[in-house]
């Protein structure tokens, strides 16, 4: 198991133990944490599943696809952290993860 932690826009931390081979927007779904919507379930259409990686983790999650990036456009005020956490595969190098929820989504 894979430790990933949400932290709510107010500061509420999620610590969830995620699957690998599951998606980081699986993971918050599973656990219930509020703020990830992800409307399209998972095909990288809706952009209601953005996260913002932790700084600390940047390098090691690593950036969007081309596709990603296009629907990061819509994504409610991205920045160069930005991701959709559908788009994040859990695996064991990710163990401790942090990713921050926006305000709102879309
Ligand atoms: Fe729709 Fe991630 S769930 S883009």
């Amino acid at each position: 198991m894979t430790k990933i932690t949400f932290i709510e826009s107010d500061g509420t931390r999620h610590e969830t133990e995620a699957e690998n081979g599951a998606t980081v927007m699986e993971t918050a779904i599973m656990n219930a944490v509020p703020g990830i919507v992800a409307e399209c379930g998972g095909a990288c259409t809706c952009a209601t599943c953005h996260v913002y990686v932790d700084p600390d983790w940047v390098d090691t999650v690593g950036g969007p696809s081309v596709m990603e990036e296009d629907m990061l456009d819509f994504a409610f005020e991205p920045r160069p952290n930005s991701r959709l956490s559908c788009q994040i595969r859990v695996k064991d190098q990710l163990d401790g993860l942090v990713v921050h929820v926006p305000t709102r989504q879309g």
